[in-house]
């Protein structure tokens, strides 16, 4: 029994798509509703208008894991509120990115009009638009937009959180987000602005932002758990965790569970190896959690041991 709960919704297991993974077209949402040992359904960020997102070449395959510089390409967020609506197979989380705060709102407005009562998600951490920062490493714009969501927003909504690697930030931005009624928080985006170095060809391998762009897969894995512990040790008991970064075996599953996520998500591994990765990761956690005697995942949950 590998159910798990967050904010009001009951999953069946623990296993999410990553936002932006095969989640942005109809056919592809209609992929993830067919797909066997995913629990829920992330739609991609979506904005108030439609985006085409950056030029190509936008997503670079690595050994160690991947690059991307997609520059939010969406159909728009009716096209999403609609779909969400809509679906009956799974839960639905509501991925919404703004421009500026005040796309946020407006986009959130409409959401709280509608008929939706699933999880909404905020994302607070996209990388790759040029000229616009990651509102999350702003503690201070954090706040001030969080504010102004909770003054009318009432239903489900968590938010998306770019990667911390320092203690004090750690504390910082826990500090702001235990403030406000927030369903969960998922952690990490990509890491943001790496730069990968085709040697031969003496070039970068992604167009926009001159080859800087958000990494993923297994090279942060660490960063990813480390994010994840980080917030189950500040972030209020009811604040539910979406572990999201490095995944490509149920064992780092486990690890994700381990230090305290709710739920899980998998990105870069759903690109290298196609939807079956869902089955092939739960038969994996399944196998660990036998030989290790535990039932649930609430027998290991956040129950990582320190020397
Ligand atoms: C994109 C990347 C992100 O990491 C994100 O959170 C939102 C959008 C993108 O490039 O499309």
């Amino acid at each position: 029994n590998l159910t798990t709960q967050l904010a009001n919704v009951t999953f069946d297991g623990p296993l999410l798509n990553a936002s932006g993974i095969h989640c942005q077209t109809s056919a592809e949402l209609a992929d993830l509703a067919n797909t066997s040992n995913l629990a829920g359904i992330v739609t991609k960020s979506a904005t108030l208008f439609p985006r085409k997102g950056n030029e190509n070449p936008r997503y670079h395959d690595l050994p160690y894991g991947s690059i991307n510089s997609m520059g939010l390409p969406n159909l728009g967020y009716p096209f999403y509120l609609d779909y969400v609506q809509q679906e009956k197979a799974k839960p639905t989380i509501l991925s919404v990115a703004g421009l500026s705060a005040d796309d946020v709102i407006e986009v959130l407005s409409d959401i709280q009009d509608s008929k939706y009562q699933g999880i909404t998600e905020l994302n607070l951490s996209c990388p790759n638009v040029p000229g616009k920062p990651q509102t999350a490493y702003d503690f201070v714009a954090t706040r001030k937009v969080l504010e102004r969501v909770f003054e009318f927003f009432t239903k489900p909504i968590g938010v998306k959180l770019p990667p911390y690697f320092d203690l004090v930030h750690f504390d910082q931005i826990a500090a702001v987000l235990n403030d406000f009624p927030i369903t969960h928080v998922n952690t990490v985006n990509s890491v943001g602005n790496g730069l990968v170095v085709d040697v031969a060809k003496e070039q970068v391998v992604t167009k926009a932002k001159g080859g800087f762009g958000g990494l993923g897969g297994a090279m942060i894995l660490p960063t990813a758990l480390a994010n994840v512990r980080a917030l189950r040790q500040r972030l209020n008991d009811n604040i539910a965790i979406i572990g999201t970064g490095g995944v490509t075996t149920g064992a780092d599953v486990f690890a994700h569970i381990l230090c305290g996520a709710d739920m899980v998500s998998v990105g870069t591994q759903v690109i290298k190896e196609g939807l079956g990765v869902y089955d092939r990761l739960t038969q994996e956690l399944e196998a660990l959690m036998t030989e290790k005697g535990y039932e649930r995942l609430a027998d290991f949950r956040g129950q990582l041991r320190e020397l």
